[in-house]
């Protein structure tokens, strides 16, 4: 599904990614987890090819990103963190949601009736089929978000990159879009999920990767989430809980930035 080797990203002076190397063959859910600053949207615009890393090799879904972004950024459905877009303008959801097809149709073209159908299929996986032609703009944030991943699934996407999709979100939305998430990765779509919140995917995700503009750990969630690696990327006191199988992350400054920086 995808490949880092020996991957370094700087801005100017600051180096965001340092010698990362990791790789995951099958499609999975993969969650990358790491305190503010940590590199972790970096190594999202780095796989979509939307950053050039001053060396290393990417590979996602088998093609070079570094030779042909384009043609993964096709296979990619890539959800931004929310608050880099402009709901403003005056656009409806369903305009949001076809907006996934214009890959597929091209721009200008007419919509086809294969495009309505799967625009409306689309906003129904993420349960908000009745606001198919409600203005963006009343929405919640938490609804919008649903709406910029229908406008992902739209596109049939081979992997959905999602960054941070549920901070500042309200309950409900962030149950439905954890439940797209893992129906999804259960249907073979690769799923990668940026966040510093861990807690909420621990049940459904395959591996997890922990990132402080080095790779901490990749593996099973119980194995990587351990009390050691967890002060390690977050500092401060960490316990770990066990509930039956699953085990969750209790304080250290999992909310704050204090540990990327400097
Ligand atoms: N466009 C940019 N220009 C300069 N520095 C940047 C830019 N984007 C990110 N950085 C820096 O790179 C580091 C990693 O950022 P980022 O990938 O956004 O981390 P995260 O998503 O984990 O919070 C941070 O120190 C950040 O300040
Ligand atoms: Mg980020």
């Amino acid at each position: 599904m995808m490949e880092f080797q020996h991957v370094y990203v700087a801005y100017s002076n600051n180096i965001a990614l340092e010698d990362v190397t990791f790789s995951l063959e099958n499609p999975c859910f993969l969650t990358v987890v790491g305190p503010n600053g940590a590199g972790k949207t970096t190594l999202l615009k780095a796989a979509l090819g939307l950053i050039k890393p001053s060396s290393g090799s990417i590979n996602v879904l088998e093609i070079d990103v570094l030779k042909e972004p384009k043609r993964v950024r096709r296979l990619i459905g890539y959800i931004p963190q929310m608050e880099r877009i402009d709901f403003s303008l005056p656009f409806k959801v369903r305009d949001v949601v076809l907006m996934g097809r214009v890959t597929k149709t091209g721009i200008g073209r007419r919509f086809s009736a294969e495009d309505l159908r799967k625009a409306r299929n689309s906003l129904e996986i993420v349960g908000l089929e009745d606001l198919w032609n409600e203005p963006i703009a009343h929405l919640s944030g938490g609804q919008r978000q649903r709406v910029l991943i229908a406008r992902a699934l739209a596109a049939d996407p081979r992997i959905l990159m999602l960054d941070e999709p549920l901070v500042g979100i309200d309950p409900t939305s962030k149950k439905t879009i954890l439940e797209v998430l893992e129906n999804l990765s259960r249907d073979g779509v690769g799923v990668v999920m940026v966040t510093h919140d861990l807690n909420p995917v621990m049940r459904i995700t395959d591996y997890v990767l922990l990132l402080n503009r080095r790779v901490l750990a990749l593996g099973r969630p119980n194995v990587v989430v351990s009390r050691e690696n967890m002060s390690d990327l977050f500092g401060g006191n960490v316990e770990i809980v066990r509930m039956g199988e699953i085990c969750y992350i209790i304080g250290g400054d999992v909310h704050g930035g204090s540990g990327a920086r400097g």
